[in-house]
């Protein structure tokens, strides 16, 4: 039996999968992220630990005896949040998440050292771990004198699971200090936001044993041992790895809290100035590129929040039959963009509201904007070379069949719906937590998901929804001058 935990920026989900690779079982628990000021996204990181030890509990009921066979657990998180320990392993503050902008002028700052973008193969955004760390220098010099070792969310599970300090090449290559191509951390880069080569934990690749569970852990657990912990992935990586994305043509489209438009790819070509994200892969020499969105189902769920619903129930409005687009427009910068626009200041917007505008036809332009937004993020991929001929659709958004409609016409691709997609991100941790407790070959165990269905673009409304989404592109640079976030 193997664990994949995947400690996502809502709840962490783990999945019991069977060394044939079946899933056994799945468990899950939530957890709230605070926004004490705007633009500012904080986790306590014990939320996490009590989530992970519910969400096991959960699965040791359901697996009965099956359970006593667990040989290893593979990670998958959140990328980009800082988690910053002092000398004796305590966190020191909040983990400051890859959705907060506060650190935008740090950013800035880095960004321009070209050093950045060419050792990284990314731009410093503002969400990313070095300026995060330049911003506690800054206003928190007391915590950052404090600091021994810096590890992202899941690498902070892995150390109450094991005691190791360890990071995978996947989520480094989203601090800023990681030389992509070279697959190893630039003391450059470190050196220039502040920061010292000691306080990196070990980086090792995704799919090689980073340690085994403490006794403690073991004996909570009701396990006998050892139990192999594999390195992991950041949530994208892990999630390619579940879905068998990781050879060229090969790609997926993901409407989670963020939005994730993925294509793997067999060797290393950053291309900083798309806004595209070139990272590792959670296996040796592979890199993925990405198009991010900060709001995809999160600006489902502010809509939600915001009109007193529930978001299925606002999904269900929206019928299941694609329309025409919608008259009412809505850019998705809840949180400021990534793709294409690096822009931690823009802000969201409906534009066209009528005195006829209901709940449904909100939610019909939400689903639209986001849509649109992952269009700038195809053609951002697109220029960087990636092939992209069809796209799996994963994340809880693709509970949407009106959603992936939209998406399909306005990308103008299939897209593939997996069985059991929303387990991307737990799964592939599972298939490596497996790859590194028996050495089994890559191939043989990270293979393509079986397709429930497939959504095509609709040749009826291709061209209203492209002309829509010109429309939409206009709309950025014209609300610009109008955006700040409130201090
Ligand atoms: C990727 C990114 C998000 C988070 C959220 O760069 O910031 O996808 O990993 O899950």
């Amino acid at each position: 039996m193997y664990l994949g935990l995947d400690l996502g920026t809502s709840g962490l989900r783990a999945v019991l999968m069977q060394a044939d690779g079946c899933v056994m079982a799945v468990a899950e628990r939530g957890y709230g992220v605070a926004h004490p000021k705007a633009g500012w996204s904080e986790q306590a990181p014990a939320d996490w630990l009590s989530a992970c030890a519910g969400a096991v509990a959960d699965l040791r009921a359901q697996a009965g005896g099956n359970w006593a066979a667990l040989r290893g657990v593979g990670l998958s998180g959140q990328m980009h949040g800082a988690v910053l320990l002092d000398k004796t392993g305590a966190v020191l503050r909040p983990c400051i998440l890859w959705n907060d902008t506060r650190a935008a002028s740090e950013a800035a700052v880095l960004d321009v050292d070209p050093d950045f973008r060419t050792i990284s193969g990314n731009i410093v955004f503002p969400g990313f771990t070095a300026p995060k760390l330049m911003w506690v220098a800054r206003h928190e010099p007391d915590v950052f004198a404090r600091i021994a070792k810096v590890l992202l969310p899941k690498d902070y599970l892995r150390y109450w699971l094991t005691g190791e300090l360890a990071m995978d090449m996947s989520d480094a290559a989203g601090t800023s200090w990681l030389d992509v191509g070279a697959r190893a951390w630039s003391p450059v880069l470190i050196t220039k936001s502040g920061m010292r080569p000691d306080q990196m934990p070990d980086l090792l690749e995704g799919c090689r044993r980073a340690g085994v569970l403490t006794p403690v852990r073991l004996r909570e657990w009701g396990l006998d041992g050892p139990v192999t912990v594999a390195a992991g992935g950041g949530d994208n990586a892990a999630a390619a790895c579940g879905t068998g994305c990781v050879t060229e043509r090969r790609g997926f489209v993901s409407l989670g809290t963020s939005g994730v438009l993925l294509a793997a790819r067999s060797r290393y070509a950053p291309a900083p100035e798309t806004a595209v994200h070139t990272f590792c892969h959670a296996l040796p020499d592979r890199w993925y590129q990405m198009g991010v969105i900060l709001s995809a189902t999160d600006a489902l769920n502010w809509l939600a929040r915001t009109c007193g619903q529930r978001p299925e129930a606002l999904s269900a409005l929206t019928g299941e039959t694609l329309t025409a687009p919608s008259n009412t427009l809505f850019l998705p910068y809840l949180s400021g963009e990534r793709t294409p626009h690096n822009d931690a200041a823009i802000r969201g917007a409906f534009i066209g509201l009528d005195i006829g505008t209901d709940q449904a036809e909100l939610t019909r332009a939400l689903m639209q904007g986001v849509a649109f937004a992952l269009r700038d993020s195809l053609e951002a991929l697109k220029s960087t070379g990636a092939k992209l001929e069809r796209l799996l659709a994963i994340g809880g958004g693709a509970q949407s069949d009106y959603w992936l409609k939209v998406l399909a016409t306005v990308l103008n691709l299939p897209l593939d719906i997996p069985e059991a997609g929303e387990l991307g991100g737990a799964l592939g941790a599972a298939r490596l937590g497996l790859i590194a407790d028996t050495g089994a070959a890559v191939d043989t165990v990270i293979t393509p998901p079986d397709i429930a269905r497939t959504i095509a673009p609709d040749p009826a409304f291709t061209a209203a929804y492209e002309a829509a989404y010109q429309r939409y592109r206009a709309l950025y640079p014209a609300l610009k001058p109008f955006a700040g976030v409130p201090s």
